[in-house]
């Protein structure tokens, strides 16, 4: 079936290629997709549980999937006693309830220093091809997590040279945890270090999927959209509004990398939110890539985030400096943010680094509030209250 047949907008980033015979779902004709189809991966009895038009999610060949391991993985997650003053886990800053995102601006260390940015959901996080806001060199899961154990600017769970062994031996004093070692790490004859803390924890976050929306029970026949909802799809997937380039796959984003992907490609974007004095500029530490390349065409430019349970993750933006949905449709209307007043006085719309995507959107009232509509019908709140996923400690 040729694509081209897709008469729906939501659909083309089926169309664009992702699973051949997609087409046949919701809109398109045909009865659907099966959901929820399970397909084996690299580890012993995982199973992925996935929408159809998920793509197989890749993971390291040096740290298979395990039911083991994600259940360590999760006790690891919940655990504060794995920050360097036992004030913090990571779940202190990814809540379930908030799509593994805080409700603040800026995030707050173990230790109260003030992240430069917002701490990002983590629905999904297995498909992303570069982590962080800003990071193209990012690439796993298990790098990544160095920087909120490890880091020391900010500092987030605060574990240093002078603590580290110490975390370790408290984690090695919990009961529960030796079995949980010993099942998740057949074989290995020292169990309970960094690595395998990490490889656990990456392992929890890779199970961590979100594809039982309003939207994805759309796609896949078995709910209907209000009008305002439908109308806000079409705009987003649009050239009018414009959306769907840069938040237009599957997972409502534009970086994605699956077991089968080929090229994969990395796009970051700067829309307009800053234009420090007309300079282009954006505040320090948050010039986007360019805090790493110190190239010019790379200065605010942030990777799009995945839309999928943006109801629940406000504030918004990567330093959270729009508060809420319509703010952040006001913003694009706007083709950009204009602030007359202070520090970071200047005209984002004029950003000279800015995309040309932004500036062709144009969106009226009625446009806007469709298109808040259609974005509160991607939160899944099953992923939002899953019992997989939740703490699994008792209570106090
Ligand atoms: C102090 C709050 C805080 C804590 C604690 C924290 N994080 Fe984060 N997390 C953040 C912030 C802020 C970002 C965005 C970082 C950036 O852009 O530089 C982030 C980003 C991430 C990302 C990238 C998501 C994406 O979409 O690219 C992952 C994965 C992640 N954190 C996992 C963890 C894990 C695992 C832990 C525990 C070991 C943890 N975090 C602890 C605040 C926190
Ligand atoms: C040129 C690419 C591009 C286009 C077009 C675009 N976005 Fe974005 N979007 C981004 C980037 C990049 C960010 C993050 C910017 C930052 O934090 O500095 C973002 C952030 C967002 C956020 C905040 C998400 C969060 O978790 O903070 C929402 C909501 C959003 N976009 C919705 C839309 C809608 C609706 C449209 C169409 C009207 C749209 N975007 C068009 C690239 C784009």
């Amino acid at each position: 079936m040729s694509s081209a047949q897709c008469k729906t907008p939501a659909l083309r980033w089926l169309a664009g290629g992702l699973l051949a015979g997609a087409a046949m779902l919701a809109g398109c004709g045909g009865d659907g997709v099966s959901v929820n189809d399970t397909v084996p991966s690299s580890g012993d009895g995982w199973q992925w549980v996935l929408p159809a038009y998920f793509p197989v999610p890749k993971v390291p060949e040096t740290n298979p999937m395990s039911q083991a391991k994600v259940d360590l993985g999760r006790h690891l997650f919940y655990d504060r006693r794995l920050s360097g003053n036992g004030q913090q886990s990571c779940a202190s800053c990814h809540q379930q309830d908030k799509a593994f995102t805080d409700g603040l601006g800026r995030a707050i260390g173990s230790t109260g220093m003030v992240h430069p940015r917002g701490a990002q959901g983590l629905a999904n996080v297995v498909y992303n091809a570069t982590l962080t806001w800003a990071n193209p060199s990012l690439v796993t899961l298990e790098k990544q997590m160095e920087v909120p154990l490890f880091g020391d600017d900010p500092v987030e769970m605060g574990v240093n040279d002078h603590n580290r062994a110490e975390v370790l031996e408290r984690l090695r004093a919990e009961p529960a945890y030796a079995p949980k070692f010993a099942a998740a790490f057949p074989g290995v004859a020292t169990p309970l270090d960094w690595g395998q803390v990490i490889q656990a924890i990456a392992s929890f976050q890779r199970s961590l999927l979100s594809g039982n929306s309003r939207y994805d029970q759309y796609l896949q026949g078995k709910a209907p959209l209000s009008a305002p909802e439908t109308r806000g799809m079409q705009l987003f997937f649009g050239e009018k509004a414009e959306c769907f380039h840069c938040h237009g796959s599957f997972n409502l984003n534009d970086q994605i990398v699956h077991a089968s992907s080929r090229v994969v490609e990395t796009p970051f974007h700067n829309t307009g939110l800053y234009n420090l004095g007309g300079t282009g500029a954006f505040p320090e530490p948050n010039r986007g890539v360019f805090e790493l390349t110190a190239l010019v065409k790379d200065m605010g430019f942030f990777r799009a985030p995945s839309l999928r349970n943006v109801e629940v993750t406000a504030p918004y933006m990567h330093d959270g400096s729009i508060a809420t949905l319509e703010d952040v449709l006001d913003f694009y209307a706007a083709g950009g943010r204009r602030i007359s007043t202070g520090p970071y006085a200047g005209d984002g719309r004029q950003n000279p680094h800015k995309s040309e995507l932004v500036s062709l959107i144009d969106l009226n009232a009625q446009d806007k509030s469709d298109l808040v509509a259609f974005l509160k019908t991607l939160t899944d709140h099953e992923f939002l209250s899953d019992s997989r996923h939740s703490d699994p400690w008792p209570r106090p």
